[in-house]
């Protein structure tokens, strides 16, 4: 076969991307333990985040999966009944929340009223992640939380007190709102205004709102209110929305208020 003919030139072309082909393949398949392991050590920095327990640049990945280790316990519960889902119902180790959000044996059905945005299904099993204290008792719970901003669907966490309603902290680690604008959602002056923040009122409604503009010493039930991020209203009204959910009666509500019961009864520890 003559090396300037055209079946020449395609076997060459067929050839190299068969050899391409099996090299990015075989990258992918080899780097997948990788990136799992790079998934889970970020999920870990995440909660950690959300718990206040992570100093930026300060703390290696193994300092983290340390502290992790320590003072973390992940407990997937039913989000109906708030109790932890017996392993013979579903293997935590196995389970991929993102995933069973998709299945409908795994995932019950939402509308847009509910406040998730487009989001049409939850999962019925959710982990949350308690940070106990020297002596084993539970100091806060992180709880993840998504929904819709005005171009992406924003994935975090909060952290919230063992009185279930202060929070803690919080997180997004995932979204695709505009930087600068929605994007705040990241700016840490912008989170530190959560801390201390209450969720719910007195007779256990949720009362957490972002509103436009900013919490002065004389707004209202600042206690309850947190700043607009500026010319985001959208993404600002979607995190208030979501964060009403998550911690409302069709998210963690059944949960936080078996915590809120424990607590006032006494530390399951
Ligand atoms: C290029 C571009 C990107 C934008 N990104 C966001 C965003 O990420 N989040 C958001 O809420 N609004 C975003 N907006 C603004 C919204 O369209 C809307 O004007 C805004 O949410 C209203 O907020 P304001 O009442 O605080 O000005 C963007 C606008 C433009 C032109």
């Amino acid at each position: 076969m003559a090396r300037d003919s055209i079946s020449h030139t395609l076997l060459v072309a067929t050839i190299l991307c068969i050899v391409c082909s099996v090299l990015v393949a075989g990258a992918a398949v080899g780097l997948r333990s990788r990136q799992e392991a790079n998934k889970e050590q970020d999920q870990k920095k995440n909660v950690l985040i959300a718990a206040g327990l992570f100093e930026k640049g300060k703390q290696t990945a193994d300092e983290v999966d340390a502290i992790f280790d320590a003072s973390i316990t992940r407990v997937l519960i039913d989000l109906e009944t708030g109790e932890q889902v017996d392993s013979d119902v579903v293997d935590p180790a196995s389970y991929d929340q993102r995933e069973a959000a998709r299945k409908p044996e795994f995932s019950t059905a939402v509308t847009p009223s509910d406040g998730l945005g487009g989001i049409k299904r939850r999962e019925k099993y959710a982990f949350i992640y308690e940070v106990k204290n020297d002596a084993g008792e539970i100091e806060r719970v992180v709880l993840p939380i998504y929904g819709k901003g005005l171009w992406s669907t924003l994935y975090g966490f909060i952290a919230v007190g063992n009185d279930a309603s202060t929070v803690g902290g919080i997180t997004f680690y995932q979204h695709g709102e505009t930087p600068g604008l929605g994007g705040e959602v990241d700016n840490p002056r912008w989170k530190s205004i959560w801390q201390g923040k209450q969720l719910f009122d007195e007779n256990g409604d949720v009362k957490i709102e972002v509103i436009k503009g900013t919490v002065v010493d004389t707004t209202t039930d600042a206690t309850h209110k947190i700043d607009g991020l500026s010319g985001a209203t959208i993404t600002s009204n979607g995190v208030e929305q979501l964060v009403q959910y998550w911690v409302g009666p069709d998210g963690f509500g059944p949960f936080l208020e078996k915590l809120r019961q424990n607590e006032a009864g006494g530390s399951r520890g």
